[in-house]
């Protein structure tokens, strides 16, 4: 009885496969290398993760998919935005672990990889591309694109991914159809930019008191804020900023994720906030990602090129900075006034983003 349990578990978790995947080229060299199992059993981990993290962004990509998203969506997608959050979290981590290798063993068993590098991971490309980095975003390797040297279906699998929208795309276009924000009487940018425009104001009726340098420095700083307000609350400004790569997204979905932040209390914003949140986790966790591989590649082969054909630190300290997808969320906390100078939103709209059995009650 204890052997047919323990075998119906081998065959549901396929262990003859997975268990048998573990081939040594320094072993089958005659030359083995003790450190060589860790670092094949680490590569394996990840791209079992990076399965899971694909698997989670079908259900996610499935269900933004079409233009109305059902509210009952929410629930799953958080959920599984924050398990990619968690699955990240623990990659980074990890690393702790192949850090353990000496750099010496890594050069005993090195020259078995020959051009095998995780610059050939088709998952890890997937992942980024479905996120939402573009083709024309990445920093350029020597040898021309990413995909160049990638097996004939792994770059099929990549070039036909490219066809649709990414995350980042739905999400903008989610953005943009938030509602409460454009309304007759209420428009949320006229609102905020008048709050931002009365607190400058003041700031320059302090200056009253400063002269000479002081005062055109920091006429100077009120004007400049001026400006940077006027990039998210002016169309033009806008369409300039998106031209020269200072912002990505939409206006439509910067303001509204910038009045999905500061209003995040009301009931029906905080799923949206919290999605937010999640989504600027990812990003963060991925750029840490690329940050601790860096350093661990620095540690196991110096400054010098590598087995993929990148000029390796180097290069990999470049993606940190220039392969961020969500930048624009985080930028967004640029535009933030303090909770007190914020405007109060209409009855009518705070009504309509409360829970309406609280709102019934509060009545009564
Ligand atoms: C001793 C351990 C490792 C070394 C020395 C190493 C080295 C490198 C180097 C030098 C690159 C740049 C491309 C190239 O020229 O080859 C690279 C890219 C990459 N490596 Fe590693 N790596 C190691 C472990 C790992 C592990 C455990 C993973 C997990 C899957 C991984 C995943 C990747 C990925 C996804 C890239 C592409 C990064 C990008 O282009 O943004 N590497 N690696």
């Amino acid at each position: 009885m204890a052997n047919k349990n323990w075998d119906q578990y081998h065959d549901y978790e396929g262990l003859d496969k997975l268990l048998t995947a573990q081939n040594l080229r320094s072993d089958k060299a005659g030359n083995p290398v003790h450190d060589e199992m860790l670092f094949i059993i680490f590569h394996q981990v990840y791209e079992l993760w990076f399965k899971q993290i694909l698997f989670e962004l079908d259900d996610i990509q499935e269900r933004f998919s079409s233009n109305v998203v059902d509210d009952r969506d929410m629930q799953p997608v958080l959920g599984y935005l924050n398990r990619i959050a968690k699955i990240l979290h623990n990659l980074v981590s990890m690393m702790d672990i192949l850090e353990t290798m000496p750099p010496q063993a890594f050069v005993d068993f090195r020259q078995y990889l020959g051009t095998a590098s995780g610059f050939q991971s088709w998952q890890f490309r997937l992942v980024e591309m479905r996120l939402g980095l573009r083709r024309e975003d990445r920093v350029s390797v020597f040898h021309g694109e990413f995909d160049d040297e990638l097996r004939a279906e792994s770059k099929k699998t990549i070039k036909d991914a490219e066809k649709y929208p990414s995350l980042f795309d739905q999400i903008d276009g989610w953005l943009s159809r938030t509602p409460f924000i454009d309304n007759q009487d209420y428009k949320f940018w006229e609102e905020y930019r008048n709050a931002i425009h009365n607190i400058l104001d003041e700031r320059i009726k302090e200056t009253q008191s400063l002269s000479g340098d002081a005062l055109e420095k920091e006429l100077k700083t009120i004007e400049k804020t001026r400006q940077k307000f006027s990039g998210i609350f002016d169309k033009e400004k806008h369409a300039e900023a998106q031209e020269n790569g200072t912002w990505r997204m939409s206006l439509k979905a910067l303001q509204a994720a910038l009045f999905i932040t500061v209003y995040s209390k009301e009931p029906i914003l905080q799923g949206p906030n919290q999605l937010l949140k999640l989504i600027t986790d990812i990003d963060s966790l991925l750029a840490r990602w690329r940050y601790r591989h860096a350093l661990m590649v620095q540690r196991m082969v110096g400054m010098g090129a590598g087995s993929g054909g990148s000029s390796g630190y180097d290069y990999l300290m470049r993606t940190v900075e220039n392969h961020r997808i969500f930048s624009d969320l985080f930028a967004l906390s640029n535009f933030l006034i303090p909770t007190q100078a914020l405007p109060a939103l209409p009855d009518e709209i705070s009504q309509k983003m409360s829970y309406n059995y609280s709102s019934e009650e509060k009545a009564a």
